[in-house]
């Protein structure tokens, strides 16, 4: 009778031990699965938590600072808007300055078979209240800009076959990449009166993760880039001046940045939730200022992200 009831107590505690093996296992099983797909491309909960909280500081950046750019505000390059445009024949113009040295920049491009949809809810809803005074993105050329190998605040020279080295290095980074699935989570007017959208990330590789991969094959770029590692933003268009409000429209809003908020509102509206995917990273040289937003002479090297493993 002892030794049964010996032998049952041995028997539980095997039976213990193996469960707690059995649990461990599995526990560590899933941390190594879960660990390896977060290295690989899979977008992380972290970098959309950055992104989520830079996106609601630039939310409040019109309200905290008013509507700089009826003043003459700066752009994010801090460049004042009216040294850039003019009114000619009574249509606005970029006024083109040489970079010098050129801008090397690399940009993840969004096709036009989605940014022709985004610019046409952009200018139905800002065109009617602007009109001379907006200046409206190229819908060919929306990009994200990702990594400067020179930027205007700090120009790093590059010779033909430094530039041809980094054009290689960057193609291969581009390989690399898998193509990304990204989604509108909003669009913010900043108080420079540039009207911007705000992704997050679906599937593909994280703009995190190609930031990262840029600045290692490219040694020599700026230290200090121009935006948030996490960022992934396009702008849509810059607001130059005051907007026209009907008598009724300026009886409803007790100010202009309420009609602000509205317009946007719309847009957001509209736009909130937009899905599109990102396929191409070019290495662009800017041989004006600005050349991307500009319409200004630049020359594109365009990659397809690859998605091979390295
Ligand atoms: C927009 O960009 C495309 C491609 O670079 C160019 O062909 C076109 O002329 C540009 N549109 C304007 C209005 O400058």
């Amino acid at each position: 009778m002892a030794r049964v009831r010996h032998w049952w107590s041995h028997g539980k505690t095997v039976v213990l031990i193996w469960l707690i093996s059995a649990a461990l296992f599995f526990f560590v099983f899933r941390m190594a699965v879960y660990s390896s797909s977060r290295s690989s491309s899979e977008p992380s909960i972290l970098n959309s938590n950055r992104r989520s909280q830079l996106y609601d500081k630039m939310a409040r950046d019109l309200d905290e600072h008013g509507a700089a750019f009826l003043q003459g505000g700066k752009t994010s390059q801090s460049l004042s808007l009216s040294d850039i445009f003019t009114l000619k024949d009574g249509s606005v113009t970029p006024i083109l300055k040489a970079a010098n040295p050129p801008v090397r920049a690399n940009v993840l491009y969004l096709s036009p078979k989605f940014s022709e949809l985004i610019s046409q809810a952009v200018t139905g809803i800002f065109l009617p209240y602007f009109d001379k005074a907006i200046w409206f993105q190229n819908s060919s050329l929306y990009h994200f800009s990702m990594f400067h190998a020179s930027h205007h605040v700090t120009p790093i020279l590059a010779t033909k076959a430094e530039i041809e080295a980094e054009v290689n290095a960057v193609k291969a980074v581009a390989e690399s990449l898998c193509p990304l699935k990204i989604i509108l989570d909003r669009v913010v007017l900043t108080s420079t009166g540039v009207l911007l959208g705000c992704w997050q990330v679906i599937s593909g590789t994280d703009p995190m993760t190609i930031r990262a991969k840029l600045r290692s094959v490219l040694p020599h770029a700026p230290e200090k880039q121009l935006y948030d590692p996490a960022l992934l933003h396009t702008s849509f268009a810059r607001l130059l001046g005051q907007p026209k409000m009907s008598h009724e429209e300026r009886q409803k809003y007790s100010n202009q940045l309420e009609f602000f908020h509205e317009l946007v509102n719309r847009l957001n509206n509209q736009l909130h939730g937009f899905e599109a995917e990102v396929s191409e990273l070019w290495y662009v040289e800017e041989f004006d200022v600005l050349a991307l937003a500009l319409n200004g002479r630049i020359m594109a090297r365009r990659f397809r992200l690859g998605c091979l493993r390295t």
